[in-house]
């Protein structure tokens, strides 16, 4: 049966603001994250802490968690891929921290300049010291079903990731599908393997849209009884490490869908909407979600 309730990590202004060629002023990502939040959001993937060499978009991680606002009940969760990155993100006080890993080690020595090995003994004191703090860790496990250098990832690269993960101490896992390539059943097998090390409740969906496919991996998901998804406003995004994904599935199209099923999410339609268009206007694009289109097109 499907679950009653889901909750939508909005990764918008990360993983979608991450890729964005022209720079974006950090009082307009602050501004979304505003936007986002007054929308219902609870959890809100604010930045990331990695080298601003590798990400330049992200260069403002600090002056973003400054700027914002925080709301009650709200969460804000940052990238830390090392021990650099949590000690300059653990002075803005994120709830919660990522680690991102990967079921590729082609993927893995691209995004983060080292082997899968390699990235957990990172990860390891990362996690110690967020934990200690009190700040909950999350892993996510890219190209959990495809690579864009080693092709189609085996569910069992997944599990060992998994495996790996929790025997550091992350917490949670995301099973992302980096360049959208898979379809419900790959997916499902992929998420199968990160559950054999996590519960339900820790294991979430992160699906970019490369191929059209993510709604349906959101409903295969669904029916294994998934109940997060990482999700990015009007469908901003990419990834700089992965040539020609597109963004994540639109959180507007995800709601629309999970609405229409019946599931509850606390998030206000109209008001995400509004908040896509926001940042799509700031950066003179069309939005990238098609249920906002319709929607607004009435
Ligand atoms: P490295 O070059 O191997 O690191 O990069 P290093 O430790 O050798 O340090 C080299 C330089 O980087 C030094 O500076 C460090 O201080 C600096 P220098 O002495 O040359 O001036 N440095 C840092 N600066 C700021 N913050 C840090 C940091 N660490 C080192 N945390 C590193 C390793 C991971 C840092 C690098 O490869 C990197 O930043 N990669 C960017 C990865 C990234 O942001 N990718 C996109 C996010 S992941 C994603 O989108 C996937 C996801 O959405 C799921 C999915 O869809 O698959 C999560
Ligand atoms: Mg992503």
């Amino acid at each position: 049966s499907l679950p009653s309730h889901v909750t939508i990590v909005e990764v918008g202004p990360r993983d979608g603001l991450q890729n964005e060629k022209q720079a974006v002023d950090t009082a307009v990502k602050v501004e979304l994250i505003h936007r986002l939040q007054a929308a219902g959001l609870k959890e809100i993937e604010a930045t990331s802490f990695v080298s601003p060499k590798w990400v330049p978009q992200m260069a403002d991680n600090a002056a973003v968690m400054a700027g914002i606002t925080r709301q009650s009940g709200v969460r804000y969760s940052v990238l830390t891929p090392n021990l650099k990155g949590w000690e300059a993100a653990a002075v803005t006080r994120p709830d919660e921290i990522v680690v991102f890993g990967a079921a590729s080690e082609a993927f893995s020595q691209k995004n983060i300049n080292c082997s899968i090995a390699e990235s957990i003994e990172r990860f390891a004191p990362v996690v110690d010291a967020a934990r200690a703090a009190g700040v909950k860790v999350r892993g996510a496990i890219s190209c959990a079903v495809g690579c864009p250098y080693e092709g189609e990832i085996a569910p069992e690269r997944v599990a060992l990731v998994a495996r790996l993960m929790a025997q550091i101490g992350v917490q949670h896992v995301g099973v992302a599908d980096t360049i959208g390539v898979g379809t419900p059943l790959k997916v499902q097998r992929a998420l199968e393997a990160a559950l054999q090390h996590y519960p339900l409740h820790e294991v979430s969906g992160h699906f970019h849209d490369t191929y059209g496919m993510a709604l349906a991996n959101v409903h295969a998901s669904l029916q294994l009884g998934i109940r997060t998804f990482d999700t990015s406003v009007s469908g901003l995004g990419g990834c700089p490490y992965a040539k020609g994904a597109t963004g994540n599935v639109a959180t507007e199209d995800v709601v629309y869908l999970l609405h229409g099923l019946g599931i509850d999410t606390g998030i206000d339609l109209d008001a995400l909407i509004d908040a896509g268009q926001f940042i799509r206007g700031a950066l003179g694009q069309p939005n990238g979600s098609r249920v906002a289109r319709a929607l607004l097109a009435r």
